[in-house]
């Protein structure tokens, strides 16, 4: 122990003078010194593997002798070949095995076997003013590399979320001493509560599987010799809906409720994640009465053809290989903002309404002058405001259900409509 690890810790080329310390403190230093590289070597069936050697001594030599030696555990270590000065003398059973070129102390073993694989010793003896000697052990593995491996997934139609199971198989044809490792995305699967990798982490098992799941999976092999990763796959999860959501291209979205100008067709679109996609369906609302309208993720609406100034609409989506469904009510509100506050044109008014309206107007238009010369910006939205055209007023008053608008005058606020049977509808069936 004592003399490896020495050997390990010095280098060749300041060995010698830390062999001067060592001879100092321990009184007794060969003088010779033999350093490989590596203690383990991992070489490749049927290939030729190299063990470098290297040695160095300080002393008149006659002669170098090499002896190569291989163990295997629990058996006795079996002579390979040896060499005194540029002589090889090989073992007669080994010999178009095994080459060395003395005085290089390198081995070359040409082909690798399963066989070969052991401990491979080598010792250096140097004969002159006496005899001086050091020895080296190499471990020697053998190992077929690996090819790329296959990922193969149980049940291979796809998993339900919460319902299913799924197994990832990776398989390799040809390797030895194989380490399976799983990759999710790239980075290492690390065992969670709802998957297990069997002993050899070559199979990942995965229950229930969830949409967390789902991404793209390899399984990496590696040996001392190589390593390879599988091409990626994507398992098949069905999940959702989830997030469902309803939008308008137009129209303001207060909640659940979308408010939208009269005279404008606004469509309005259904979303939700989900695979495989969900199939679609509005449903409208009238008193206790619900009917389907249209199939699919968009619907349309024109604001003409709403009778009422409220509707209530449902929007539904169901995923039919998950069996699971949402649904999302809103209401859309037709609104004539700020035009109902103007006065009524050809409605006759008392003088004493008209002095006031006149008075008013003045006192307005003073502070409007005023105002303008402050801040310019502000007249140019005010006109706008004021400056509605007329058509726009009377289709909003055909609309407002009342002979005097005057009635709608008032601050509102939209909020959400509750169910108008107060009891949450369980399970309705999207038609
Ligand atoms: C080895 O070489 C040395 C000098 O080169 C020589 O003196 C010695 O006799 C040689 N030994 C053998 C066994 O040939
Ligand atoms: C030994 O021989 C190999 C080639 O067979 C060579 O690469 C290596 O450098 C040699 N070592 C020494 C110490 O000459
Ligand atoms: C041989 O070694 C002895 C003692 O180890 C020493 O006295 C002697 O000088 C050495 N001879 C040569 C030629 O190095
Ligand atoms: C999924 O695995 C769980 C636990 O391992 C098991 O109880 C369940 O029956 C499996 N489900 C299916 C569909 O195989
Ligand atoms: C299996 O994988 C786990 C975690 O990735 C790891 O700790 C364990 O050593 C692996 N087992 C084998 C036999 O490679
Ligand atoms: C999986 O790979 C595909 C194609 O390479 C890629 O489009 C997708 O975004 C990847 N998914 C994840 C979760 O990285
Ligand atoms: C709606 O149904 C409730 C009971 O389910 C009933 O009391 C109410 O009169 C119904 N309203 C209309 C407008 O049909
Ligand atoms: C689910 O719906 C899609 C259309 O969105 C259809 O192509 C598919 O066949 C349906 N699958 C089942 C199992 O009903």
């Amino acid at each position: 122990m004592g003399q490896d690890a020495f050997m390990e810790s010095v280098s060749s080329t300041v060995g010698v003078f830390q062999c001067k310390i060592y001879l100092l403190l321990l009184g007794a230093c060969s003088g010779l010194k033999v350093v490989v590289p590596s203690h383990t070597v991992h070489g490749i069936r049927g290939q030729a593997l190299y063990l470098p050697v290297h040695y160095g001594f300080h002393t008149l030599a006659s002669d170098i002798q090499i002896i190569w030696l291989f163990e295997r555990p629990h058996t006795m270590p079996k002579y390979l070949l040896g060499s005194v000065n540029k002589s090889v003398v090989p073992d007669l059973e080994y010999q178009h095995k095994f080459t060395m070129m003395p005085p290089n102390a390198s081995l070359l073993i040409n082909p690798l076997q399963f066989t070969d694989e052991g401990n491979y010793i080598v010792k250096v003896n140097v004969h002159g003013n006496g005899t001086l000697s050091a020895s080296q052990k190499i471990q020697v593995t053998v190992d077929d590399p690996v090819t790329k491996p296959v990922v193969q997934t149980q049940p291979s139609s796809g998993a339900v979320e919460y319902v299913g199971n799924m197994t990832l198989t990776c398989l390799v044809e040809e390797g030895t001493r194989l380490v399976y490792q799983w990759l999710k995305n790239g980075r290492p699967v690390h065992p969670r509560s709802t998957n297990s990798s069997s002993p050899q982490n070559n199979t990942l098992h995965i229950a229930p599987v969830t949409r967390e799941d789902i991404g793209n999976y390899s399984c990496l092999v590696k040996n001392p010799v190589s390593e390879v990763e599988s091409d990626t796959i994507m398992p098949t999860i069905y999940y959702g809906p989830y997030g469902l959501r309803v939008n308008s291209d137009k129209g303001l979205k207060v909640g659940e409720v979308f408010t939208v100008d009269i005279g404008e067709a606004v469509l309005f679109d259904c979303s939700a994640d989900s695979y495989p996609p969900n199939t679609y369906s509005w449903i409208q609302r009238t008193d206790n009465t619900t009917y389907v309208i249209k199939h699919g993720p968009h619907l349309e609406v024109a604001s003409e053809k709403v009778a009422q100034k409220t509707a209530d609409y449902v929007c539904c989506a169901y995923n039919n290989v998950t069996g699971r469904q949402d649904e999302t009510r809103f209401t859309v509100i037709i609104t004539s903002v700020g035009l109902e506050k103007l006065p009524q044109k050809g409605k006759s008014l008392s003088p004493l309404a008209s002095i006031t309206g006149i008075s008013l107007f003045l006192i307005i238009s003073m502070c409007l002058l005023l105002l303008w010369k402050k801040y310019q910006p502000y007249k140019v939205i005010k006109q706008k405001l004021e400056g509605r055209p007329e058509t726009d007023y009377r289709k909003a008053r055909t609309f407002s259900g009342h002979e005097d608008a005057l009635d709608d005058f008032g601050i509102y606020e939209f909020v959400a409509f509750p169910d108008a049977s107060g009891v949450p509808r369980v399970g309705f069936p999207c038609g």
